[in-house]
């Protein structure tokens, strides 16, 4: 996978993502730079993932929402509560048995903390780094096996919990962002991508699939905030049905590596789409 350093503005130190998510724009961002609006000062994030976009363009101001109820708990907890998620995630163990069990814990009885620090557990020690649940939504990704690996990088979970003060975190459909926007303020829609094909599928980040239903849903949301005076720009797969969702609208291609998909099919270098309407 190509790393892009991502600028982190308060000590110029490179800003490392916390999580691994799959469809993460990390590894999108160099091309992506000549795509952003030439400055932004509100961003809106509704499908927020790993936040690759928000951590490099560092806004003064923004709405970050996801629908993934443990993802956006874990980043607010990051920016309110750092000191005592450090503390709790120090206990965790590298160790198979370990690992299921605390895959078997139900977060819904759990603490603000501890969910968070479950959460970043599994996302550090899971086979790929992968966050993915079933329709019940319940984790489950087998143990990866990794050796030495470390859970967190405390300096960097601090100056990451500094970036998200600025930030408001909402959870939820994509929807509820979308109530906020106001003219001028800039929005970055990266859905769950329609499939290239039926085997090629990647839709569990929830419990609720995002099927066609929720492109066409979502394409509309692009024309409104386009009425509305936004700056819209939208990540998507290449297909005839995206392109023509989006059609009037310019279409750019960018190149990416596809590294999380148990399917062959879907490594190596694939094209995508940027959409925007500006
Ligand atoms: C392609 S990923 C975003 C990746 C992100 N841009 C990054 O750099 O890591 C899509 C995200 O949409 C979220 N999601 C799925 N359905 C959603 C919905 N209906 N509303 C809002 N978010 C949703 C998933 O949880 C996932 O985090």
């Amino acid at each position: 996978m190509i790393t892009i350093s991502v600028h982190s503005w308060s000590k110029g130190l490179p800003l490392k993502p916390v999580i691994k998510w799959a469809g993460g724009k990390s590894q999108l961002i160099a091309q992506f730079l000549p795509l952003f609006p030439s400055k932004v000062n509100f961003l809106v994030e509704p499908f927020f993932g790993g936040g690759a976009v928000f951590f490099h363009l560092n806004p003064q101001k923004a709405i970050i929402a996801d629908k993934s109820e443990e993802l956006m708990n874990f980043y607010r907890v990051v920016r309110d509560n750092p000191d005592q998620l450090i503390a709790d995630i120090k206990r965790h163990v590298n160790t198979k048995e370990y690992y299921y069990q605390v895959r078997s814990l139900d977060p819904s009885q759990m603490t603000d903390v501890e969910r968070a620090s479950r959460f970043l557990y599994l996302n550090k020690f899971a086979y790929n780094g992968l966050w993915r649940v079933n329709s019940k939504g319940l984790h489950n990704v087998p143990y990866g096996y990794y050796k030495n690996k470390r859970l967190v990088d405390e300096e960097n979970l601090y100056r990451i919990s500094a970036t998200l003060r600025k930030a408001r975190i909402l959870c939820g459909d994509f929807s509820l962002a979308l109530e906020e926007t106001e003219p001028g303020m800039f929005v970055y829609l990266d859905p769950p991508y329609h499939p290239l094909s039926e085997t090629a599928k990647f839709t569990s980040y929830t419990a609720a699939p995002f099927g066609k239903e929720e492109q066409l849903r979502l394409a509309q949301a692009f024309h409104n905030l386009d009425k509305q005076g936004c700056r819209v720009m939208l990540s998507n797969s290449d297909t005839p049905f995206t392109r023509e969702l989006y059609r009037g609208y310019d279409l750019v291609e960018v190149t990416a590596r596809r590294s999380i998909n148990c399917k062959a099919e879907g490594r190596g270098l694939i094209t995508e789409l940027v959409i925007r309407n500006y």
